[in-house]
């Protein structure tokens, strides 16, 4: 819509976990490199804990992104708040195998799922592919039998590495829910954090969106003012998502109104009209 206006390809500030817009905070690097080592060295479980709309999906994607297509087979669990732990499985066992689930009822229990999880782990491994589980959201889960799920899957390990990674990602209080289920927390072998950007970083994070969707503002005269920048930090806290929401509306009503350059007095204006949170 208003792309062509400011001499872009695409909309840079979409809501989306697309991992070529990944911009590398020194928070978001260090947690890249934590979790693909956990992957890389068959440490069994990483966790990433992260305030709302700080990257924790996108950092799950970019990992995979980096690995590979034909590196890994991956369980990409969106929403882990399932009804009972044999539905977890279900959903590992369908992700990390391209054959269907099994049709008899009995074999899709818990026993017989573990067994069968273990079978397709190992022929992953044979075929040189990593196994990789990804629960997103998992500070949403109440019922512990699901972490405790996750335990026993951890339980599948050659003799000298895990046959699988788990990586579990959620908001802060996850960390407590991980931390009173004993057995699971000594299995962490890794956590990082994500928090709001640092001010001076949400300049560069606003340059870095620009310049992937195809950007060639000069850096004498960007399009963004930096008192412009200042006022998109303190009104999205910093946040990424937050960030993103605003800088878009920002964009299109400049587009509307021919604006040249954002400057303050605008981004005023747009956070009123639109009653921006
Ligand atoms: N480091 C980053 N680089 C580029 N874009 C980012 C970054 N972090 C977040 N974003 C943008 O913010 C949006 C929200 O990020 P994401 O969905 O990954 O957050 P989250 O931490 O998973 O949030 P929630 O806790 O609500 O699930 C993403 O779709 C992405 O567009
Ligand atoms: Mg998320």
């Amino acid at each position: 819509m208003y792309e062509q206006y400011w001499n872009l390809k695409e909309k840079p500030f979409q809501n989306t976990p697309d991992p070529r817009y990944l911009f590398l905070s020194n928070q978001h690097e260090d947690a890249l490199m934590k979790l693909t080592y956990v992957i890389a060295q068959g440490l069994g479980c990483g966790m990433l804990t992260g305030v709302f709309g700080c990257g924790k999906t996108l950092l799950g994607k970019a990992i995979l992104n980096d690995l590979g297509k034909d590196r890994y087979r991956c369980a990409y669990i969106f929403n882990p708040c399932v009804s009972e732990p044999a539905e977890l499985l279900r959903a590992i066992v369908r992700g990390l195998s391209p054959q269907a689930l099994p049709e008899k009822k009995t074999e899709l229990l818990v026993d017989p799922l573990l067994e069968k999880l273990q079978a397709i782990l190992l022929d992953n491994v044979s075929e040189g592919k990593e196994n990789i589980v990804v629960i997103d959201e998992a500070h949403a889960i109440e019922d512990t039998r699901i972490f405790e799920q996750m335990r026993l899957v951890l339980n599948f390990q050659s003799e000298n590495k895990f046959l699988l990674t788990l990586l579990i990602l959620g908001q802060p209080e996850l960390r407590d829910k991980v931390d009173a289920i004993k057995p699971l927390d000594q299995r962490v072998a890794v956590r990082c954090h994500l928090d709001h950007l640092s001010s001076s970083d949400v300049d560069k994070y606003i340059k870095h969106r620009l310049k992937v969707a195809g950007s060639t503002e000069s850096p004498d005269n960007p399009i963004f003012a930096k008192e412009a920048v200042e006022a998109i930090a303190k009104h999205s806290g910093s946040i990424p998502r937050r960030i993103n929401t605003l800088c878009d509306l920002i964009l299109m009503s400049g587009f509307a109104k021919k604006t040249k350059k954002i400057e303050l007095d605008f981004i005023k204006s747009v956070i009123e009209d639109f009653n921006v949170s």
